[in-house]
């Protein structure tokens, strides 16, 4: 079990009168494995079963006979959202670099920066108060699983403290040393790749599931990326990686030769990049916030899912390009700008974002998963696209404990 789920709730939940239950069961017909006038029954913290309430299983009905019932009246019910991408652990903000960007300034990978300087000046304390307001702001807007990245210290000791502190939260930890060369080694790049491949490695990969590079000119070489991902790969971490956020590159190729799980933002594809994650086990993480706040273009999840790629949705929440927190936000985006239905953007964002992470036990609610999940202010899924901005997450489980 997760690191950040030690303890989850013991007594049986039933959860009765969901309108639309989205199951994400692959055993079930369509994409999203839906099921009407439906039931959930919770055991130990996993979905025990999930169905239509009239079908419950005779061998169930002693458990669901002592369970707390939890009635919704008619609601939709979707699993908890996975947001495979984030940067929650840094100090200060970018407010007034967002608004000069709205103002005409391009969006370019040396804010990162700034946001250093104020990360390796602010305390553990505060870092991590900041960061345990963030996981409320998750749960509270239905993200029961979340990956963070360090990425804003770029010293040993601070990229370590980074993921000390994410390791308190998730066991979805990713080490990204390599987000951009730091200012002191702006004179020799391949001197800090040094460091990250050496020291910083050593020093983060206890606290580390994943490692991450930013590909990307202005950041990180192919060479330079294929350099640090091998040698995080060799330490057991998996991999996942930045790239094709600001023009295209060799990115994406060099994620799907490396096996990542995930390459993340696709922003620019060639069709080179398609047909290689097509015939990959390499999901095509894309981050609908970040062109919403950069005013750039948005990839075209269209053709992505045409070629039969994977795709998930993640909020990239980071304090430069992409300041939400929103999941519901991010598929109401994804719908309205980059071509997906909200069948496949409720899928990306919560089944797609679980592949992402390479994990079997969130991301759906079929019989064995862990019990996350939200229930909707709302009929049906599709609310979430057809109504942007509004508050729809009524409740949220957490391994079939009320986390919000
Ligand atoms: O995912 N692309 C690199 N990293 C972040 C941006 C971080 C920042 O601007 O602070 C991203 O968009
Ligand atoms: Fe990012």
């Amino acid at each position: 079990m997760d690191g950040d789920r030690v303890g989850a709730a013991a007594a049986p939940l039933l959860v009765t009168g969901i309108g639309e239950l989205v199951t994400n069961d692959l055993s079930r017909a369509g994409a999203l494995g839906l099921v009407s006038s439906a039931s959930l029954l919770v055991a130990d913290g996993r979905v025990l079963w999930s169905g239509e309430a009239s079908a419950l299983p005779a061998e169930f009905a002693a458990t669901a006979a002592q369970a707390e019932v939890v009635d919704v009246g008619g609601a939709a019910v979707i699993p908890g959202f996975v947001d495979s991408h984030t940067h929650l652990v840094f100090g200060g903000d970018r407010a007034a670099e967002f608004e000069a960007r709205i103002s005409g300034q391009p969006y370019s990978a040396g804010g990162i920066r700034s946001t250093v300087a104020a990360t390796r000046a602010a305390t553990d304390a505060f870092l991590a108060s900041r960061l345990d307001g963030f996981v409320a702001e998750l749960h509270a807007q239905g993200t029961t699983t979340f990956e963070v990245k360090s990425g804003y210290g770029l010293t040993v000791e601070d990229e370590a403290r980074l993921l000390r502190l994410a390791s308190l939260v998730t066991a979805e930890t990713t080490f990204l040393g390599a987000h951009v060369v730091p200012a002191e080694y702006a004179d020799d790049p391949d001197a800090y790749v040094d460091l990250v491949v050496g020291p910083m490695l050593d020093a983060c990969a206890p606290h580390a599931r994943w490692i991450d590079v930013f590909c990307e000119t202005g950041a990180f070489t192919p060479e330079q990326s294929h350099r640090i991902l091998s040698a995080g790969a060799a330490r057991g971490l998996g991999v996942r990686v930045h790239a094709s956020q600001l023009a295209p590159g060799l990115g994406i190729a060099l994620a799907v030769s490396l096996h990542a799980a995930s390459v993340d933002h696709c922003t620019y594809l060639t069709d080179d990049d398609i047909s290689r994650l097509a015939a990959s086990d390499t999901v095509a993480t894309l981050l609908p916030g970040v062109e919403f706040s950069t005013r750039q273009r948005y990839p075209d999840a269209r053709r992505l899912l045409d070629a039969g790629v994977t795709v998930a949705i993640a909020s990239d929440c980071n304090p430069g390009s992409s300041f939400t927190s929103s999941m519901p936000f991010c598929i109401a985006v994804a719908v309205r700008d980059m071509g997906m239905t909200p069948t496949e953007a409720v899928w990306a964002a919560t089944a797609g974002g679980a592949a992402a992470l390479r994990r079997e036990d969130v991301g759906h609610l079929a019989p064995g998963a862990l019990a996350d999940f939200v229930v909707l202010r709302a009929p049906g899924y599709v609310h979430l696209a057809y109504r942007p901005g509004v508050p729809l997450v009524d409740a949220v489980y957490r391994g079939g404990t009320r986390v919000a």
